[in-house]
């Protein structure tokens, strides 16, 4: 029996449950909202779409007085919150958002004992902080997602480029959730065929350049922030931990001296399995490469810097 929470039935929490059901391998979803009469509507509508698309996993939804439904739940997705407008950072979201995330991870380990957590939340290296801090958990249980997002975009990106099918292109990222992101052409390939051989280097520049504010060109199209790839992603993830899969994704993981960062949340290959964080790789980055991500972890820490004066713990 396998069971997954996810926490915000918005755009993205949706996206996720919906994405979860159809792949058909989690027993129960649980949303739970602010608005519960819009999870437990979605839930429903999720429900009645089983029998048109074939699934069985089964989906109920609530409210914030409804916790006691994700009783006993082995993963749960954390998307609660505001998204961005136009003109605004990801970062601009902190203090509404931290006060969501922490609420909603006290309720959740009152009634999960040991769940593994996926925080999608924004922003989202230090809401990933935040999470952990709040959950008590061991730091291999609280990941967030950005680099499986911010990789398919990338991917999309070049896919294009190339006239190639998406499904040919791996790569792999680094770094924190935000414009500093650290793609990396390097460890890009279609079909194991290294990207640097299949593309001129100014095409890969600006398609590198593109994905870093990704994010933005959505929010600029839409008035908010994307949701079928986010939500997607973060599906993703949740399935290589329910069965015990071992992928191995950019996430947003707590580095304990892996790539000289320590006590720090941001993004790094990762192998996902039952017990969640099950390996950080550890890639022999250049010089270069070292320095960018260095750069990004700086950025992350001048966010932490300022949910620690907070006093949310
Ligand atoms: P949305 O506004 O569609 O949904 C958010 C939901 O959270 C709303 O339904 C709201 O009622 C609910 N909510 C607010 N306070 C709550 C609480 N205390 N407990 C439970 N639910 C609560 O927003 P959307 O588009 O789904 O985005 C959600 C979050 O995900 C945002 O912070 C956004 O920036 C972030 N995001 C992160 C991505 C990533 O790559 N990590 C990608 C896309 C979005
Ligand atoms: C995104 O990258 C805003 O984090 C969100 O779409």
């Amino acid at each position: 029996m396998s069971k997954v929470t996810v926490v915000g039935a918005g755009n993205v929490g949706a996206t996720c449950a919906n994405v979860l059901a159809h792949s058909d391998v989690v027993n129960e979803v649980v949303l739970i909202d602010l608005n519960g009469n819009l999870a437990k509507g979605k839930a429903l509508d999720t429900w009645q779409q089983a029998p048109v698309d074939g699934y069985s996993t089964r989906l109920t939804g609530g409210g914030l007085e409804d916790y006691a439904l994700t009783a006993g739940s082995d993963v749960v997705v954390i998307t609660a919150g505001i998204p961005r407008k136009p003109g605004m950072s990801r970062d601009d979201l902190i203090k509404t958002n931290a006060e969501i995330v922490v609420s909603a991870t006290r309720e959740i380990v009152k009634y999960s004992k040991n769940p593994i957590i996926i925080v999608v939340s924004n922003p989202l290296d230090v809401m990933t902080y935040a999470c952990w801090r709040a959950s008590g958990l061991s730091d291999k249980r609280v990941i967030g997602m950005a680099g499986v997002l911010d990789t398919a975009r990338y991917r999309a990106f070049l896919a294009e480029a190339l006239d190639v099918s998406p499904k040919d292109i791996q790569a792999m990222l680094m770094g924190g959730h935000g414009d500093t992101m650290v793609p990396l052409p390097r460890y890009t390939t279609v079909s194991g065929i290294p990207v640097t051989e299949m593309i001129k280097k100014e095409q890969l520049d600006a398609i590198v350049q593109r994905t870093k504010v990704g994010g933005g060109e959505l929010v600029n199209l839409m008035g908010t922030s994307a949701w079928y790839a986010p939500g997607a992603a973060a599906a993703q993830m949740a399935i290589s931990i329910i069965r015990d899969e071992k992928r191995i994704y950019p996430c947003c993981v707590r580095l304990n001296g892996q790539y000289k960062l320590k006590d720090i949340f941001v993004g790094a290959p990762v192998k996902l399995g039952k017990k969640g964080v099950n390996e950080v790789i550890k890639l022999r980055l250049k010089k270069d490469e070292l320095e960018l991500l260095h750069g990004s972890a700086a950025a992350v820490k001048e966010v932490v810097d300022v949910l620690d004066t907070m006093n949310l713990f």
